[in-house]
């Protein structure tokens, strides 16, 4: 496995290998990897000749009061890992050598109105920060596949617009969420989480399958399936910055056109904040009969 820091050292290197005719899929990460990006990685191997990650904790898509600083960095573990997974290119990029004019003088990528919403909302420059660093890893590896999961559906959803808007040639490949035997999704985050507080994390997944379940039976009172969640998890001790279901597609509200539905929550439990959500395709615009649910 080539470990390379600099992004003109980078290019050099994957010219090298599509010079070959070698097809190239990516990985972006922020470290700490865990199974569900170990998933994406092993997705990728699947598709692609060549795999690069990248492993930046990009400053740009956290706010002055989030967990910059104390974001776990665990270098070695990570590259053992991708090492053991046979992955042919690891980038760890210096800030430098991503932001060199300095964080406050970048050109940024703004995603409009999708970026504005939901965890857009609570988290003000936190998709900003995401699409400039996707589109410069984006314009350095120009991978024919990149690969992110599904747990941060609103920023596959960004991605998937930036790349289409800005007619990027990647291919945008999404993975499933990887979940603990509870139901929990698996976060860097977690780790952040006390006894206690790890005990009820698994209720956020609980309730999402709960409406999931509803819907899938018929329910389409969606007020009514929105409230009880929001007053279950805040009675339990969340404080909830959104569950909504919308349309999967548009992430909007849902329609006779809806094809697909999404339920997605936002939580916190103490200083930690949590995501997660879940799909259900519906049949026709007028009968919601569910033809598969995840
Ligand atoms: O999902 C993440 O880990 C990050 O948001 C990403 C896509 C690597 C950009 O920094």
């Amino acid at each position: 496995m080539q470990i390379i820091s600099d992004s003109n050292h980078l290019r050099t290197a994957l010219n090298n290998e599509r010079g070959k005719n070698r097809s190239l899929a990516f990985v972006p990460t922020m470290g700490n990897l865990h199974k569900g990006h170990m998933e994406l990685v092993k997705r990728a191997k699947s598709l692609a000749d060549i795999v690069v990650v990248s492993i930046f904790v990009n400053p740009l898509q956290f706010g002055p009061n989030e967990d910059l600083e104390k974001y776990p960095r665990t270098l070695s573990t990570d590259k053992a890992l991708l090492f053991s997974e046979g992955i042919n290119t690891l980038f760890v990029p210096s800030e430098i050598d991503i932001y060199p004019n300095g964080r406050e003088q970048e050109t940024i990528i703004v995603v409009p109105e999708i970026s504005k919403i939901l965890c857009g909302r609570d988290r003000p420059g936190h998709f900003e920060g995401v699409a400039t660093v996707v589109t410069k890893l984006l314009n350095l590896v120009t991978p024919d596949y990149a690969v992110f999961g599904e747990k941060d559906y609103q920023q596959l959803s960004i991605i998937r617009k930036l790349v289409h808007d800005l007619k990027f040639e990647t291919n945008i490949v999404a993975v499933g969420t990887v979940r603990d035997d509870d139901g929990l999704a698996l976060s860097s985050r977690n780790m952040y989480l006390n006894e206690d507080e790890r005990k009820l994390a698994p209720l956020l997944f609980d309730t999402l399958a709960h409406c999931r379940d509803a819907i899938a039976s018929g329910f389409d009172n969606f007020l009514e399936l929105e409230s009880h969640a929001r007053f279950k998890l805040i009675e339990s001790g969340f404080s909830l910055d959104y569950f909504t279901i919308l349309d999967a597609q548009t992430l909007s509200e849902i329609t006779e056109d809806t094809k697909e539905i999404s339920i997605l929550v936002a939580a916190r439990l103490g200083e930690t904040r949590l995501i997660d959500n879940v799909r259900i395709s519906v049949n026709t615009a007028t009968d919601w009969g569910i033809l598969a649910a995840q």
